[in-house]
């Protein structure tokens, strides 16, 4: 999620590059820096914090070369500071990598590279990349041999880009998986390399897009492909005539719609180096969880505001079923004046996509002051939520720009059933065979959120049919309720539409009275424990004159029968449910809101981040 820019040609590469990133930079990052190739030598200038911040330090020292590369940071191991930001320098100096992507085995990688006696300077997964190489090139192979042998130790998906002085005419750009793209902008007698076509287009709009497994060496008057193995690869060419706004956004309308699309690979990003399918184990290292920290815990608070809150009640959920701990959601701008019952024995776990919203971070300091432990579910890395906390999670879902939070909810649900696992583990109150079927389960969630994405189509139909409506009643019950609550307000948020919702079960002490032709439902029923029961309320529903969607397993006649619209999941572990019921309630709110011609990602009144009480 990262933004890389690199340059080979005549011209002075340095405000090339700069250039280039500040294209990116609406995007959101955390740090910059810049590499050239200056009389022989690699420059590097880092710098944490906004672009401007890093121009200023290569105004006060230039570099000038003709071949360079620069990144934006979006921080996923290590924090945003200028040591920890791209490009990392090798310990011979003669090397230097920008990366877009995790290394899922850099605790591996590292432990054995410093068994050899590598000195490591950051805290970040990236640098193992630059340390292999430079070990190859000892070994005295050619520069694009020693990538080439480096990438085959990496596990994860990954964008990679090299500058070396041992051959100070070429980048070497490389793509493993899907970590974002890496493209080739083709000029007359200089070239470009992006992760993301905005940062060149000012240049050319003739581009090549590297595909998995593929290599690319670049000079200013060359260009060679090939497959990781070392096989000559031809790329077609593309001709690219959007702006470079519309360019970020690639097929999609808006970037909520993206981040809708995104789920696929955050949700594997957030699983990177955290679970081992093998063993049956997860590992959160940055929570700092004890074995002794585990066994006292006597209840977590889950506090967060917005959607957030929606993924907090989800793992109340989960901490309960899972771990058997006691645990509760309390809303972040409510919690600091209800004296709350905190001792050391309790967790305060604040979730929060920025890591900066005003009201979450007073929660967090209320169970500072009455002494609890503190832990953060973020997003930003470096951010308050994350600095203040004794341990954290990060969600690795890259920069949301959609102000309507959809792939910052998801990565949440799985972080949080992650949590419940460890805990039930350390705790031990799940045996062996338990934790390797809990475990086990997370390797279906990307691929079952994919086939709910592939039902687009039906979710748009149903928008079309649906976008005039003026009321709609959410409703779910256990572990769906946060999702029938989540549902409303991305609705509510982005098509300014009364969504109101409420646990089925309390259908028939009020608000059933609410209910006519004028006052759509949507159920929330895939195949569980409470599926019996959300029958019935449709079919009470109705009965009434209700126009009925019901979010529903696949293969579920009895349900599509009482449905105007389904929306269908696959069936899924019920923990995980959520996560896969989620993914049809966005799309909804996503195309009738489109469909209204209303400003998806700018809604009315709304702010990415609320640093206000
Ligand atoms: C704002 C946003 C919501 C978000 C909430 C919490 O209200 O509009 O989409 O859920 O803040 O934000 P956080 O960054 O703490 O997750």
């Amino acid at each position: 999620m990262c933004g890389i820019v690199g340059y080979v040609g005549d011209q002075n590469a340095t405000p090339i590059v700069l250039n280039g990133l500040r294209r990116l930079e609406y995007r959101g990052y955390d740090s910059a820096g810049i590499a050239v190739l200056s009389n022989g030598n690699v420059e590097v200038r880092r710098e944490a914090g906004k672009l401007s911040k890093l121009e200023s330090l290569v105004q006060n020292q230039p570099i000038q070369g003709t071949i360079g590369i620069g990144h934006t940071r979006w921080a996923t191991h290590g924090e945003p500071t200028a040591r920890n930001a791209h490009p990392h320098i090798g310990n011979t100096g003669k090397v230097v990598v920008v990366h877009n992507g995790i290394v899922e085995n850099y605790l591996e990688l590292k432990a054995d590279l410093e068994a050899e006696g590598v000195e490591f300077h950051t805290e970040t997964d990236t640098e193992v990349i630059v340390h292999l190489i430079e070990q190859f090139l000892s070994q005295e192979e050619p520069l694009e041999e020693a990538v080439r042998k480096a990438l085959k130790y990496l596990k994860g998906a990954h964008g990679i880009v090299v500058l070396s002085t041992m051959a100070p005419d070429t980048i070497i750009a490389a793509r493993i998986g899907n970590a974002g793209g890496v493209v080739i902008g083709l000029g007359d007698g200089e070239n470009f390399i992006a992760s993301d076509i905005p940062a060149i287009l000012d240049h050319t709009r003739r581009m090549l897009f590297l595909e998995s497994h593929q290599m690319a060496v670049v000079s200013k008057s060359s260009i060679q492909i090939q497959s990781l193995d070392g096989k000559k690869v031809h790329l077609e060419e593309h001709n690219i005539g959007w702006d470079p706004i519309a360019a970020e956004k690639g097929e999609y309308r808006h970037f909520m719609q993206k981040e809708i699309h995104e789920q696929v690979r955050s949700l594997t990003d957030t699983l990177a180096g955290r679970v081992d399918f093998d063993d049956g184990r997860i590992h959160l290292p940055q929570l700092n969880l004890s074995p002794e920290l585990a066994g006292r815990i006597k209840k977590i608070i889950l506090t967060a505001c917005g959607t957030a809150a929606h993924a907090g009640m989800v793992g109340k959920i989960l901490l309960e079923r899972i771990a058997r701990i006691p645990a509760q959601l309390e809303i972040a701008s409510e919690f600091r004046y209800e004296d709350p019952i905190v001792d050391s024995d309790t967790v305060v776990l604040a979730i929060s996509q920025s890591g900066e919203t005003a009201d979450t971070l007073a929660a967090m300091e209320e169970g500072r002051k009455r002494g609890a432990v503190l832990w953060s579910i973020v997003n930003a890395i470096g951010s308050q939520a994350m600095r203040v906390a004794d341990g954290y999670i990060s969600m690795q879902s890259g920069p949301e720009i959609g102000v309507a939070s959809t792939k910052a909810f998801s990565a949440p649900l799985v972080d949080l059933y992650m949590l419940a696992v460890l805990l039930a583990d350390l705790r031990g109150v799940i045996n062996e065979r338990q934790r390797h079927q809990l475990v086990s389960d997370l390797r279906l969630v990307p691929d079952l959120v994919g086939k709910c994405l592939d039902r687009e189509k039906d979710v748009l139909q149903a928008a079309r049919e649906m976008r005039y409506i003026r009321n709609i009643l959410y409703l779910g019950r256990g572990i769906q309720m946060p999702i029938a609550h989540e549902g409303a307000l991305k609705l509510k948020e982005i098509s300014y539409i009364h969504a109101e919702s409420y646990p089925a079960g309390e259908m028939k002490h009020g608000p059933i009275a609410l209910i006519d032709r004028d006052m759509p439902v949507l159920a929330l029923a895939p195949r569980d424990q409470w599926y019996e029961k959300m029958i019935s309320q449709i079919e009470q529903a109705r009965a009434r004159g209700g126009n009925v969607i019901v979010v529903a397993t696949e293969g579920d006649q009895r349900a599509a029968e009482l449905a105007d619209h389904v929306f269908w999941v696959p069936e899924t572990p019920w923990l995980l449910s959520p996560v896969v019921t989620v993914i049809p309630l966005q799309m909804f709110a996503y195309h009738i809101a489109a469909l209204k011609g209303l400003d998806v990602d700018q809604p009315r009144n709304l702010a990415k981040s609320v640093t206000v009480e």
